[in-house]
């Protein structure tokens, strides 16, 4: 999939001239608040930020929020379209987060992003993820819930959705944060997706 192209096309475009969150941003903000996450930190990054819709709300609660996206047309919108300097978007290669540096985070976010990405990749991303939370930080994410519990299985939506959905059981990620490292705090269903809250475990 490339997502440059996606970033070019129209309805992309007419977006990012709406200045109003949209549906599936209210969603996020009130399940953030449901995890209790709607708080004040220093600093904050979003995995996967396209052109910054989230954080042209989220900034407010983050002295500095960083987003990354593998697009580098999405990251010159977030620049347009969220373009303060609490904000601070870089393009990274879509497998690793070297780009950020020597900076560590609050809190991690991503929602819509885990789905479209091998396993193997998002497996990549928990392991990079631990290197860049502060000792207490957090990571919260979400991905698509697999209907039958089956792993690995990869859905294509329709026909002219060349995204490749990638599901996953409550099992099957409960098994892989664990063998990572990480704690996993809170789990939660909504709807046919799953919201995870993790931290560093004690080792
Ligand atoms: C459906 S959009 C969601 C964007 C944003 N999270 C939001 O909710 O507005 C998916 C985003 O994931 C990005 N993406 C896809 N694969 C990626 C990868 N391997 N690494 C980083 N970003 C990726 C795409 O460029 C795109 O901006």
């Amino acid at each position: 999939m490339c997502w440059d192209l996606l970033y070019g096309i129209e309805p992309c475009q007419a977006a990012v001239c709406d200045n109003k969150p949209d549906a599936a941003v209210r969603e996020f903000f009130d399940i953030l608040g449901d995890f209790d996450l709607l708080r004040r930190y220093e600093k904050t990054l979003h995995v996967g930020c396209g052109y910054g819709r989230v954080e042209k709300c989220f900034s407010k609660y983050a002295n500095i929020c960083f987003g990354v996206d593998v697009s580098s047309r999405a990251i010159r919108l977030a620049k347009e379209y969220v373009g303060h300097d609490k904000c601070v978007f870089l393009r990274n290669d879509g497998e690793t987060l070297k780009v950020l540096g020597n900076n560590k985070f609050d809190l991690v976010y991503s929602v819509i992003v885990f789905q479209h990405m091998s396993k193997a990749v998002f497996k990549g991303y928990l392991r990079e993820v631990k290197d860049y939370l502060k000792p207490r930080g957090m990571f919260f994410f979400q991905v698509p819930l697999s209907e039958n519990g089956r792993k690995g299985d990869a859905v294509l939506i329709d026909r002219k959705d060349h995204h490749s959905i990638r599901r996953y059981s409550v099992e099957e990620l409960e098994e892989t944060l664990t063998a990572f490292g990480y704690r996993v705090d809170r789990m939660h269903t909504y709807g046919t997706d799953i919201y995870c809250l993790c931290s560093l475990g004690d080792g």
